[in-house]
């Protein structure tokens, strides 16, 4: 029997480490991307506690703002494994404020995490994918970069602070998305972005209403769609007014 190879990054904690354990638990090798070290290695030890005889994890250095790192992630991988089935994109950092306030310096800085180390990882990543039966590629976006749902005053985004860096970073981040599922229609490869909801970890200083395993339930059922499944969308919590506090679907971009 051939094991799943999964790749996540930003897995040392927060819903990318959720992630990992729920698609180790599913008897998946699990590469645990983390850009320190020493929380690399301890993530790495916790996460094979958890597991126990389930899945393989093994952690990989990797920082996707850094060209060299990613290259050596991806020269690692292929040493090792010589292809990769799932990538999971969901290293992410926020700032903001109003745009009146924006700084472009810190738009950059939250651009190079949630946008560009995106593009840089998934290229470096795509011939591994490419060799894998019907890889998935999963974009952990958010909510908040839904334009239509920002401008919907029926929507509660619509009441949320405007703020510009980290948003406008996801709403970028969904275009990415759509356009790699465009070049990619005619192969087995599947592009989807995921919206985990509001969940509480470090990112919001554990604000956030739902639990990481909550969180991390859009990734994981974006990582394992069958053959059929979409590709091209933003898939999660649906966060409305009025209806189940934990409904799913598609979201508008
Ligand atoms: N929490 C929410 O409510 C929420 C909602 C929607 C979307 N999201 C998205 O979900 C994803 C995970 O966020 P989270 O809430 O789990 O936040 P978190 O607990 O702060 O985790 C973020 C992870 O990304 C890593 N990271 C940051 N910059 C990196 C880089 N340059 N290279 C590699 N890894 C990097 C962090 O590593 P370090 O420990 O080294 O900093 C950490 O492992 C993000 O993309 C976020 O935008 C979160």
């Amino acid at each position: 029997m051939t094991t799943t190879i999964a790749l996540i990054t930003g897995a040392n904690k927060g819903i990318g480490f959720e992630t990992a354990r729920q698609l180790g638990a599913r008897g998946m090798t699990v590469l645990l991307g983390a850009r320190n070290e020493d929380r690399g290695r301890q993530a790495e030890r916790e996460l094979r506690e958890a597991l126990g005889e389930a899945g393989e994890v093994r952690f990989v250095p990797l920082d996707v703002t850094d060209p060299e790192s990613v290259r050596q992630a991806a020269d690692w991988v292929d040493k090792e494994y010589g292809h990769l089935d799932i990538l999971v994109n969901n290293a992410g950092i926020a700032r903001g404020a109003p745009p009146s306030q924006s700084d472009p310096d810190q738009m950059r800085e939250v651009y190079e995490t949630n946008v560009f180390g995106v593009v840089r990882v998934t290229n470096a990543m795509l011939p591994l994918l490419r060799r894998a039966p019907a890889a998935r590629i999963v974009n952990v976006s958010s909510e908040v970069g839904s334009i239509t749902s920002q401008t919907d005053p029926a929507s509660p985004l619509s009441q949320m602070r405007a703020s510009l860096a980290y948003p406008t970073s996801k709403s970028a981040l969904n275009m990415v998305t759509a356009m790699y599922a465009k070049e990619l229609r005619d192969t087995p490869i599947k592009v989807n972005a995921a919206n985990p909801g509001y969940t509480a970890t470090d990112l919001n200083r554990h604000s956030g209403l739902r639990s990481v395993a909550q969180g991390a339930e859009a990734s994981v059922y974006l990582a394992t769609l069958p053959a059929d499944g979409p590709s091209g969308i933003l898939w999660g919590h649906l966060w409305t007014t009025e209806g189940p506090d934990d409904a799913y679907g598609t979201l508008p971009w």
